[in-house]
């Protein structure tokens, strides 16, 4: 735990544009620098550095952080190892985390120890695999060479109980169960989880063992067995092999998402180095968001049976919100009966690449299983079609992509001016749904400006009353997160941009706050002080509930005409109806 205070003075005293520059060639143009984007290939420079925000921000891929988050993002180096190499550029020392109970210190130790632990058992078990003739036929056997394994840093679990009361002396030691190495059974027998299985280790993206899965040779139950979730490791988090991949993600631009251990390897072993595999569980949007600010096209592989294609359609729910219009998600289905492992050595490197390029976008896979549920022919049919699209399209991220899709469904129902009304949001009725009236939209605007204000002077959050925002919409929440957060801090006018970033790290408004940051950026082109009068005005306007807003409301709600979400509003907001 590094205090707020000193990550504050330190992003104060860094310069990011030094920073960046260690690893990105950068050009001054105005007041801001340029370069080629690090994070996606590009052959013009969309890539900023504001030396006055203290931030990077990538107009064509979105990618976006302070110095601290570039040293992450592209160094892949870890949270505290960024703040340590950045403050030793600077010449300042981090406080040493001091533990406060006898609980934290040990925890403390444990957790340097496991990380220990997991590479000791790593190099025991690829050391095993140089002695075990059985094991290095299993994977030639499976067309591996010896660079590959080695790549991989595959190895070998011996049969036998206790294997590795040979690396460990202390094989009583908790940490070993604690990382799941060891299992304890019942009166406390202890025996290692990994008996003679191939062993595929799980880096983290810094490189560290996080975990293990492990393969028996030939057939067995189960097939693979995995490490547990460990303080180290989450399933949901991470991706086997995305430390090999990262390079070739980069040059290729695009991050393919397989099923298992063996096709990412097997992919690598064919040439097809950018893929990275889920652990055994279902994709989540952890998944998908880190994967898509590597790349600027996400493709899922997915067996071609059933099992695949509904592993597919929650890949599809899930990305669903993620998305953006630069960064498309496809999916590819290979042939029933064929995983990538078994497609690229029947067909080689090129027509696996070709099915790749070929994958199916994520809005055709959409209306393609929706099509499937629905006759088009028959009234009934266009009806349910409709109505079973209107969820995603409400949930689907992107600006001008919802739009297409959209027109694309109501087209397909013969209802080509209904595209609008399967857009319109319960949250923000008058976001989309077309076209708004003009006073709701001017509410609307004053809400926006309030928010655009406050993400570009943070310091500004301080004067936002809450109140007179409408509590459903996301930015909403965002800001009464930041407004939280800012004034707890130390020096609540100090918060930087760049703090600001550092201080909602953790939020799930994160990519929201990055995003506005960045698109505010530009756009915003005032002093503080004339922000500052702004915000009082705009949010003095809000106060008065503007009279056109509440007729215009008022009168919807007479008509029938308001949805359940204005109707609350109206309630809440001009009836004073607040709970
Ligand atoms: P598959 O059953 O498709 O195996 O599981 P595979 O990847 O084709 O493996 P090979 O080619 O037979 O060696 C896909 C993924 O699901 C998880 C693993 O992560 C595996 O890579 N899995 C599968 C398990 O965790 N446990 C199992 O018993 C099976
Ligand atoms: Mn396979």
């Amino acid at each position: 735990m590094i205090p707020d205070s000193f990550k504050q003075d330190l992003l104060n005293r860094v310069d990011i544009v030094d920073v960046v520059q260690r690893y990105v060639q950068l050009k001054k143009g105005g007041a801001n620098f340029m370069g080629l984007c690090p994070f996606h290939g590009e052959k013009t420079p969309s890539f900023t550095v504001s030396p006055a925000k203290q931030f990077y921000h990538c107009f064509g891929c979105g990618a976006h952080g302070n110095a601290i988050g570039f040293l992450i993002a592209y160094a892949g180096l870890g949270y505290v190892d960024a703040i340590k190499d950045l403050a030793a550029g600077v010449g300042m020392q981090v406080p040493e985390w001091q533990p406060r109970t006898p609980e934290e210190a040990a925890r403390k130790e444990r957790e340097t120890d496991l990380y220990g632990v997991m590479e000791q058992a790593m190099d025991f078990y690829r050391a095993e695999l140089k002695k075990s003739p059985r094991a290095i036929e299993y994977l030639k056997g499976r067309g591996l060479t010896g660079e590959i394994a080695a790549r991989f840093r595959i190895g070998y679990a011996p049969d036998g109980w206790q294997g590795l009361k040979v690396v460990f002396s202390d094989y009583s030691h908790s940490s070993l169960v604690e990382c799941g190495l060891v299992i304890e059974g019942e009166e406390g027998k202890r025996y290692d989880r990994f008996r003679d299985r191939v062993m595929f280790p799980i880096l983290s993206t810094r490189g560290a063992v996080i975990g293990f899965g492990g393969r028996v040779l030939g057939e067995g139950e189960p097939k693979y067995l995995n490490s547990p979730e460990t303080p180290l490791f989450e399933k949901g988090r991470e991706v086997y092999g995305l430390v090999q991949a990262r390079e070739a993600i980069h040059a290729a631009g695009r991050v393919l998402v397989v099923e298992g251990y063996m096709d990412v390897v097997a992919l690598a072993q064919f040439g097809v180095e950018y893929a990275v595999a889920t652990l055994g569980t279902a994709t989540t949007p952890i998944h998908v968001t880190k994967l898509l600010k590597l790349a600027d096209e996400l493709v899922f592989s997915f067996d071609g049976d059933a099992a695949g294609r509904k592993a597919a359609w929650r890949a599809l729910e899930v990305s669903l919100p993620l998305l953006v219009d630069h960064k498309p998600v496809r999916f590819l289905f290979l042939p029933e009966g064929d995983d990538p492992d078994t497609f690229i050595r029947k067909h080689g490197k090129e027509v696996f690449e070709k099915q790749v390029a070929a994958a199916k976008t994520l809005s055709e896979f959409l209306i393609d299983e929706l099509r499937q549920d629905a006759d088009l022919n028959s009234n009934e049919g266009r009806a349910k079609f409709l109505s079973a699209a209107k969820p995603y399209l409400q949930k689907m991220g992107g600006s001008q992509l919802p739009t297409l899709v959209a027109k694309e469904i109501a087209t397909l129902a013969r209802q080509p001016e209904e595209a609008p009304s399967l857009l319109a949001r319960a949250p923000t009725p008058y976001a989309r749904s077309a076209p708004p009236k003009p006073s709701m939209a001017r509410h609307f605007e004053l809400e926006e400006r309030v928010l655009t204000l406050v993400f570009a002077k943070p310091s500004l959050a301080l004067e936002v009353d809450l109140q007179v925002l409408n509590p459903e919409r996301d930015e909403t929440k965002a800001l009464a997160e930041i407004v939280g957060l800012i004034r707890q801090s130390a020096s609540p006018e100090a918060v930087s941009d760049a703090m600001l970033i550092e201080l909602t790290r953790d939020s799930e408004h994160h990519e929201l706050i990055a995003r506005a940051q960045a698109e505010f950026w530009m756009s915003l082109k005032l002093t503080a002080e004339e922000a500052l009068g702004e915000l009082k005005d705009t949010l003095a306007k809000l106060r008065t509930r503007t009279p056109e807003y509440e007729k215009s409301l008022s009168t919807k709600i007479l008509k029938g005409l308001a949805t359940a979400e204005e109707k609350r509003v109206y309630e809440e907001r001009f009836l004073s109806k607040r709970p």
